[in-house]
């Protein structure tokens, strides 16, 4: 019965901004606005644009397609992210601890509810990058292709495709008889930028800044150019599939917009970050959005939207309406740049989570040992850059995108929440930046989660609940005993007994 009480004991915010004040290493504070903006689009801008947007568009075997109406899921998901992205600012900026949405919950809606979404949180940031990893490696494979060297098929796939294609299974390597088939590029990538990220952050902002240029510069191109192409009549009929594909639409895209969340994670190492983190936080979203908008405008004109379910839909569209190799050359170099910065955000935000989760007790304490030297969580960047490495290695893109969106919108969900109980427990806590419109903003967050949820297809349901329950039986199994709040206040009711 204790225990159940102690789930949802809530851990106050002066004692969360007390004890990160206390740390032995701190992180360094090193990052300003602009660096986080900069941040903000590495983890924004990536897969979602460069190739779930193609299955956005046209649908697949498992849901229907927007069409041109993709345009209408950009703004659907946009807003979406919004009113989550003003709940998460207001957050930021009252509680700038590293652990982002579940260190939000644990001062609001109790421990078990923060466990729930720093579980969730794994999904976004681990399971995403596994996505994110297998689209690199897809890429990658393209790009080298276009300089006549095909990488060799068994070594760059994941599981399902190989046992479903037996010409896969019969090139590979044999060891006792068992074929040999993973993702090799996939693992690559992950791994090399976990040794990058070990060794600091700051070092770590100069890369990423230049990664976004890069990336920026490849989408203003595709879009310059593509418009030559336009052609007004793709754009008709514009929903195909009426409202249900423009859902589907909008819950596959919402993977394109996930990252200006990360920017949370840096709280810890921001300079005035209860000014700077909803700069950073609003400020990517907003570029990212009409960046979305205007590409999904152009690349539905350039060629009819039931011919782009492709892992490479900005690539083919350029192919399809005639323009030179090397354009598409460029846009899969953009495309493999862009990955890559949303895997080096991605694995910076993964281990603060679980060192904020970490520093609770929640999990195992070598989670948030901070290296003497570099001042960065190494022991938890280390073992997060194997476990998406391994994942990544025989997982596919599809069923991680899905999966990673669903306990992202759930995390979104419930930081929404978050903001109306805050109100209401502590109203007149100094807020450095205010949601607006509360509780309107906070209530259409949380409905417009759901409707994206309810737009995704059932198997990522499935997975999520399987998932949900896994993460409950290990907060019961470890969390729940180990937890450091409970464990002090226990020890204090012990004093107070003795
Ligand atoms: N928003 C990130 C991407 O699209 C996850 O790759």
């Amino acid at each position: 019965m204790a225990g159940l009480r102690a789930a949802f004991r809530v851990k106050g915010l002066d004692r969360i901004l007390g004890e990160a004040e206390q740390q032995k290493h701190r992180l360094k504070r090193v990052l300003g606005p602009i660096d986080l903006i900069v941040f903000g689009i590495g983890g924004i801008i990536g897969a979602g644009i460069f190739a779930l947007v193609g299955t956005a568009a046209a649908g697949d075997a498992v849901r229907l397609g927007a069409g041109p109406a993709l345009v209408v899921s950009f703004l659907l998901t946009g807003a979406a992210c919004a009113f989550a992205g003003l709940c998460y600012a207001e957050f930021a900026s009252l509680v700038p601890i590293s652990g982002s949405a579940y260190t939000y919950a644990y001062a609001t809606l109790g421990e078990l509810i923060a466990w729930i979404i720093g579980w969730d949180l794994i999904l976004e940031y681990a399971v995403g990058n596994v996505a994110v990893a297998v689209s690199w490696s897809g890429y990658f494979c393209e790009f080298i292709r276009g300089f006549g060297y095909e990488f060799p098929v068994w070594l760059a796939t994941d599981l399902r495709t190989a046992l479903q294609t037996p010409e896969i299974l019969a090139q590979a390597p044999h060891v006792f008889g068992i074929p040999i088939v993973f993702n090799f590029p996939a693992v690559f990538i992950v791994m090399a930028l976990t040794a990058v990220l070990v060794v600091g952050i700051k070092e770590s902002a100069r890369f990423t800044a230049v990664m976004v240029a890069i990336k920026l510069v490849v989408l203003a191109f595709f879009v310059i150019a593509g418009l030559f192409w336009v052609q007004p009549e793709n754009w008709s009929p514009f929903a195909p599939n009426g409202w249900a594909g423009i859902q589907a639409g909008a819950a596959v895209i919402f993977f394109a917009y996930i990252g200006f969340d990360a920017v949370s994670t840096m709280a810890e190492e921001t300079r005035n970050p209860s000014r700077n983190l909803p700069i950073g936080i609003l400020g990517s979203l907003v570029i990212c959005t009409v960046i979305y908008i205007i590409v999904a405008a152009v690349l539905t004109g350039m060629v009819p939207w039931n011919e782009l379910n492709t892992a490479e839909p900005l690539s083919v569209a350029m192919r399809k309406v005639g323009a030179p190799n090397w354009a598409g050359g460029i846009i899969a170099f953009g495309s493999i740049v862009a990955h890559t910065a949303v895997l080096f955000v991605f694995q910076l935000g993964q281990p603060r989570i679980f060192y904020a989760m970490s520093r609770d007790g929640l999990l195992p304490p070598a989670l948030s040992r901070v290296h003497p030297r570099f001042r960065t969580p190494h022991t938890a960047t280390i073992w997060c850059g194997v476990v998406v490495a391994l994942a990544s290695s025989v997982a596919s893109l599809d069923e991680m995108a899905d999966l990673c969106n669903i306990g992202t919108l759930s995390a979104f969900l419930l930081v929404c929440a978050g903001i109306l109980v805050l109100r209401y427990r502590d109203p007149d806590r100094p807020r450095p930046f205010r949601t607006p419109f509360v509780p309107v903003v906070p209530i259409l967050g949380i409905l417009a989660c759901l409707y994206l949820i309810l737009g995704l297809p059932s198997t990522a349901w499935i997975r999520f609940a399987v998932w949900f329950a896994i993460g409950l039986g290990l907060y019961l199994a470890y969390g729940l005993r180990h937890s450091r709040l409970r464990r002090e206040e226990a020890a204090k009711e012990e004093g107070k007994g003795g």
